[in-house]
């Protein structure tokens, strides 16, 4: 079955929404997602979005706080561009609907976070995300442009290589005429042919075993753009958030926001004892890179399982009315925030590289933007600034939607694209095949591509991961394809990304530490 739409949009987070809202007033918009429609990182961002919004802060303090951040490795050009077009797009969303939690004078109740010289967060009590997430959503529910098919997996993007042209990394003009669709509850296969295609599948987090990122976070976009020779950076820069709540069963991990560090809560030792000191002069509000190294260092020397947070001292009032959602989480576990300090562990939490896009958020296929988490545009460098990616994905929504819109009319749509080919595969014999390397992947780059990385360990990763690439491979040629093939697909690609990039970087920087190398 073919469709045919100007704009296929891959993803339903803050970027993928943003950008249909904006081109759809001219143009008919395909927006796929793989689960609910509302089912995103997006969704479950606490702390909030960081933009200038008052005299007391300045677009250079912002700038200089997300270059510290990005340790030398960041876009100036792009960081200025995101910060000084960043206030307009968050008063956008404002205007689109979305609540941000106001101060008794009736100003925005501005919060800070980690590597923040000023007050500039932008939140809705710490549920920031939901409530974005909830505001786009109602407004693409009313746009007769803009078709959302949820429970729709894109699979692959449609190039040359799919009429036949062999193409490779430095082939010249590869092109992007759509995508191919799984519905997963048809399971047919569909071909979504577009003009443009938009790559807004956000991040990966579950290509690690312990992760604050929901399941639909399998790097799917950076994969499929790897698989058509498309163009993908710095992935070796995987930020930990340093607390997600310590709690073995629960998969993924409960985030306890940084902006509870900023509100005063303080990080301990088992015993009791404050440690941030020795690492930072920030204390617990130091950037997370390091504030997440010194407390893998702190469990791996006393062998700890995770180290707590200590609110007690706080407000009690003032806490429960800007965390309700942490609060709530926290007493269903029988932690009383204010008689008990909250167990805590670094947990992979956002990947700062991926598909390299220009200053349009243009990729390296004609006809095929990047936005969102899954892009790489130079903002984050070589460690992201807290609360800097929403605003990164609405900033690069907007501008994406303005250049796209400008050349769309001059696209035709690419005739005679065969549907998908499924002649000789079965189903799959035993899910174990792919629950069992699922695990595998998540193991082996939990314990040897995690925080602190050396040579070795990124050799015996590289050198099991591509043991479970081949026999992947095999198993991919010859089942029908899944959702659960396809993601196991895409994290050993994602895996394999990260091994291949951390193996290039000879030296300690930002997110990317290793043991032999000094910062
Ligand atoms: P997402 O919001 O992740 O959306 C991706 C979409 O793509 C989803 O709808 C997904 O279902 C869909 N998709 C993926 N693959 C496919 C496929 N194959 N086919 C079809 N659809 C697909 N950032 C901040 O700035 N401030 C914060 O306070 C903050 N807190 C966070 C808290 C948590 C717990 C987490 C996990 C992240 C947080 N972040 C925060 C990071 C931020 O939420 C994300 O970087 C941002 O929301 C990414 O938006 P996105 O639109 O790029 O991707
Ligand atoms: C948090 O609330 O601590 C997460 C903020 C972010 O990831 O930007």
């Amino acid at each position: 079955m073919q469709q045919r739409a100007d704009y296929l949009v891959i993803g339903s987070g803050i970027a993928g929404l943003s950008f249909a809202l904006k081109v759809a007033a001219k143009h008919k918009v395909f927006l796929v997602t793989k689960a609910n429609e509302d089912e995103s990182n997006t969704k479950y961002a606490q702390g909030g979005i960081a933009a200038v919004w008052n005299d007391a802060d300045s677009i250079e303090k912002h700038v200089e706080d997300t270059l510290n951040a990005g340790a030398g490795l960041c876009d100036e050009k792009i960081v200025r561009k995101v910060v000084t077009e960043g206030t307009q797009r968050v008063k956008e969303l404002i205007e689109l609907g979305a609540k941000f939690d106001k101060a008794q004078n009736g100003e925005y109740d501005l919060a800070k976070e980690g590597g923040h010289s000023e007050h500039r967060i932008l939140h809705y009590k710490d549920v920031t995300g939901n409530e974005i997430e909830r505001a786009l959503i109602s407004q693409i529910h009313k746009h007769p442009n803009i078709t959302v098919l949820d429970h729709h997996f894109a699979i692959d993007i449609i190039t040359q290589h799919h009429l036949g042209v062999e193409v490779n990394s430095k082939t010249p003009g590869i092109e992007c005429y759509g995508a191919y669709v799984l519905n997963t509850r048809s399971y047919k296969i569909e071909t979504v042919l577009a003009k443009i295609t938009v790559m807004a599948t956000g991040g990966a987090g579950h290509v690690y075993a312990t992760t604050t990122n929901p399941k639909i976070a399998t790097g799917d976009g950076i994969a499929m753009v790897y698989r058509a020779k498309g163009h993908v950076k710095d992935m070796e820069f995987v930020q930990f958030h340093p607390t997600s709540l310590y709690n073995p069963v629960e998969h993924p991990s409960f985030l306890i926001t940084e902006a509870i560090r900023g509100f005063g809560a303080v990080l301990k030792t088992l015993d009791g004892k404050e440690f941030m000191q020795k690492y930072d002069k920030r204390g617990s509000l130091a950037p997370r890179d390091i504030v997440a190294r010194a407390i893998d260092n702190e469990i791996k020397i006393r062998g700890d399982d995770h180290v707590y947070l200590d609110c007690r001292h706080l407000d009690r009032k003032g806490f429960i009315e800007h965390f309700p959602n942490i609060y709530n989480k926290c007493m269903g576990l029988g932690i009383d925030p204010f008689l008990k300090m909250i167990p805590v562990v670094p947990a992979a939490h956002y990947l700062c590289g991926g598909i390299i896009v220009d200053e349009n958020s243009r990729s390296t296929i004609n006809n095929l933007y990047a936005i969102g988490e899954c892009a790489c545009t130079g903002l984050h460098g070589a460690n992201r600034l807290a609360s800097n990616s929403l605003l990164e994905a609405c900033v690069f929504a907007h501008i994406a939607a303005e250049h796209s819109s400008s050349s769309i009319d001059k696209i035709k749509f690419k005739d005679n694209i065969p549907d998908w080919d499924a002649e000789g595969t079965e189903q799959a014999e035993e899910m174990i095949l792919i629950t069992q390397s699922q695990k595998e992947v998540q193991q082996i780059m939990s314990n040897y591509v995690g925080i602190v990385r050396s040579e070795l360990r990124l050799q015996r990763a590289f050198d099991r991961l591509e043991i479970l690439f081949k026999e992947n491979e095999a198993l991919y040629e010859k089942t029908v394809v899944t959702p659960k093939l396809c993601e196991l697909r895409n994290i050993i690609c994602i895996g394999y990304l990260i091994i291949k990039h951390a193996r290039q970087r000879k030296e300690s920087v930002g997110l990317h530490y290793m043991v032999h190398y000094k910062e």
